[in-house]
């Protein structure tokens, strides 16, 4: 009989060996000094075990080299663990420059995603092997949590924000997907899959559905003209409202003189609550659009103000690059 029961989960991505490792020196330690600490306490109590009926306890001093020594090499290994911890850590939170996004939302009970190209899935998400993807997560409703073990690593998915998680496959197939935060009757069944696949496989998977968006939805430049964001944030004229080609991923100046960088949570919270930071020489003009888009349509119009930067700015330095030239 061949039992399901796996007791380490695959190891499919280049977080994966690095987590592994820490863990089982963490491991390896534990199980070392248990035995230590179990051997003296057996040694001790037997060395000194009352031999007389009328013996009463003395006390016995350890020299200070004794102390000196048990306090520095627990110290050292310590260190050890959290510097190591410390890198993986950091390795594990920030996405590599050159990632490709990819758009997760989840409610209950479901894993909705969206490929940089702007095709959709449900509970499956097909990936290239070995590129980092980022994915940018938000929560329609409560808080949810991303979670495929043979990635290791796992972020929660937040309503009312962005937060990210980052991964890169080593290997083609099938892993599972979970949800590691409780969230209501159907959690248990909140998982998924995704699909890893060799880059040419994935190439023609997606070309297969190029065209398709998915389950139907408004893209975010027809929104934006939709909700009538044109009228004010134009292209041709920066009188009413901000520019915003090009700006996100920068930092713009507020009315109090603070900075703020233009990032996704900006962005959200400017649809949403506009006069909370308002760029500076603006006026607080702008109607707030809370409940009047879903986390979805919010996600498109983001995702279209991110696009607009990134024509900018391969505009502005090809420009600047021809200027030079010439
Ligand atoms: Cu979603 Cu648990």
């Amino acid at each position: 009989m061949k039992l399901d029961f796996p007791l380490f989960p695959d190891s499919a991505s280049t977080l994966a060996p690095q987590l592994d490792a820490i863990y089982f020196f963490a491991l390896a330690i534990s199980i070392v000094s248990s035995i230590l600490i179990a051997l003296a306490v057996l040694y001790l109590a037997i060395r000194y075990r009352r031999t007389a009926d009328n013996q009463i306890g003395e006390r016995e001093r350890a020299g200070i080299w004794l102390e000196i020594t048990w306090s520095v090499i627990p110290f050292a290994i310590m260190m050890v663990m959290f510097v190591w911890g410390a890198k993986v850590f950091f390795h594990a939170r920030r996405p590599p420059a050159d990632a490709v996004e990819y758009y997760v939302i989840g409610k209950q009970w479901m894993w909705k995603f969206q490929h940089p190209e702007g095709y959709r899935e449900i509970n499956t998400l097909h990936v290239p092997v070995g590129l980092p993807i980022k994915l940018t997560m938000t929560s329609e409703d409560v808080i949810h949590s991303f979670f495929v073990p043979a990635f290791r690593g796992k972020m929660d998915v937040l309503p009312g924000r962005y937060t990210t998680y980052w991964f890169e496959a080593t290997k083609p197939g099938s892993f599972r997907l979970f949800c590691s935060e409780y969230c209501g009757t159907e959690h248990s069944m909140m998982g998924g899959t995704i699909e890893v696949m060799e880059e040419r496989d994935y190439e023609k998977w997606l070309a297969a559905r190029a065209g398709e968006g998915g389950p139907a939805m408004a893209s975010g430049a027809e929104l934006f003209a939709a909700r009538t964001c044109d009228t004010c944030h134009r292209t041709d004229s920066e009188l009413q409202a901000p520019y915003l080609r090009g700006t996100f991923g920068h930092e713009v100046e507020l009315t109090d003189g603070s900075m703020v960088r233009v990032d996704e949570n900006y962005l959200r919270e400017s649809i949403l609550d506009p006069g909370a930071k308002v760029v500076k020489g603006y006026q607080p003009l702008m109607p707030t659009y809370k409940g009047q888009l879903s986390e979805d349509e919010l996600l498109q119009l983001i995702i279209y103000i991110k696009s607009l930067s990134d024509d900018d700015a391969a505009e502005a330095s090809s420009a600047a690059s021809e200027e030079a030239a010439s």
